[in-house]
């Protein structure tokens, strides 16, 4: 039996975190520059903060702050290391809903980025994102051993880079434009890439910060690893359910361009039962992990997000 804790708590602990994780990155992304910056252009500065501030659900920064606090490790340190992750993620959705890639005009209930401003400011923000998150994992105040912001930058840079993210999203327009029927075996490779990648990102760096043993570290990536594939087989189910009031983002979108997807590949009810074995996966790891009632915040985190509406 998995410890368990009340889908109540966990929301308020997901909100607590979100809310300080809004908190960080409001005070990161201001006017005033930082040591060797010269100025921070206005209308740069102000696209940067539309595409990371005022929504989404932090499920990253979630995950990597609860899985340091699994070690008693909370802090400054970690919210920074947890925003410069919401960073990378936010400029991969800047860039994802560009019309080059996604073509999307609707993202966390707004217009996008390119749509509120222009294409140019919109691969900039991502860009100005993206360069900032180094910045923030590398720089003191993320850790006082240096070592280890030397570990969390080369993580970051394996998950969100050309064998990671920036790969998955690659692979993923590719096949976009394949006439070859997608397997099931491609679409898990794409998609542990351009989302498992930061999503377990998440899960490592916060193991790295709270000084996991190698036991504990494997447990949390195996768990990392199931939690990522989920979610990305719920952004399909969901994308095909189709209520974007509740998304804040375009449905349907998947099947018209011929995306590689579990539900084209398998079909919704079968996705659905891949989606549930995932997590039961991920949960399956932290009862292996031996985290006991500490791992009850992550098992929910696990189930929430299959179950989640958005
Ligand atoms: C959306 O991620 C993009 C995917 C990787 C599927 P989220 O569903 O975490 O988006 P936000 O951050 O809550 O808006
Ligand atoms: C996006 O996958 C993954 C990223 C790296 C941003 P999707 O293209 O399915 O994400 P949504 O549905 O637009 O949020
Ligand atoms: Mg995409
Ligand atoms: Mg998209
Ligand atoms: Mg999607």
């Amino acid at each position: 039996m998995s410890a368990q804790i009340a889908p109540q708590e966990f929301a308020a602990r997901l909100v607590s975190v979100a809310d300080a994780t809004e908190k960080m990155l409001d005070a990161l992304l201001q006017p005033h520059g930082l040591p060797g910056e010269k100025t921070r252009p206005e209308r740069l500065l102000e696209a940067m903060r539309y595409g990371s501030l005022g929504g989404g659900k932090r499920l990253r920064p979630f995950l990597l702050v609860e899985t340091a606090r699994l070690f008693g490790v909370e802090g400054p340190g970690v919210l920074r290391a947890a925003s410069a992750l919401e960073m990378i993620h936010c400029y991969s959705l800047v860039h994802d809903d560009l019309p080059a890639m996604d073509n999307d005009d609707l993202r966390r209930g707004r217009p996008t980025v390119h749509k509120a401003f222009d294409e140019a400011s919109a691969i900039l923000a991502g860009d100005g994102l993206l360069t900032y998150a180094f910045d923030i994992v590398a720089d003191a105040p993320t850790h006082p051993d240096a070592a280890v912001r030397a570990d969390l930058t080369v993580m970051l840079a394996r998950a969100a880079g050309l064998g990671g993210m920036v790969g998955g999203q690659a692979l993923d327009l590719e096949a976009e434009a394949s006439k070859e029927p997608h397997t099931r075996g491609f679409v898990a490779l794409m998609q542990s890439m351009k989302t498992g990648a930061l999503l377990l990102f998440a899960v490592e760096a916060g193991a790295r910060m709270g000084g996991a043993d190698a036991a504990q570290k494997a447990a949390l990536s195996r768990y990392g690893a199931a939690l990522g594939a989920a979610f990305q087989v719920a952004d399909d189910i969901l994308d095909a359910e189709g209520d974007e009031q509740a998304l804040g983002k375009r449905a349907g979108k998947d099947a018209d361009r011929n995306k590689a997807t579990l539900v084209a590949a398998l079909g919704i009810e079968e996705a659905r039962k891949v989606r549930d074995a995932l997590a039961q996966e991920a949960i399956k790891a932290l009862e292996d992990g031996g985290f006991g009632g500490s791992g009850a915040i992550l098992a929910e985190a696990a189930r929430f997000t299959v179950a989640r509406k958005s």
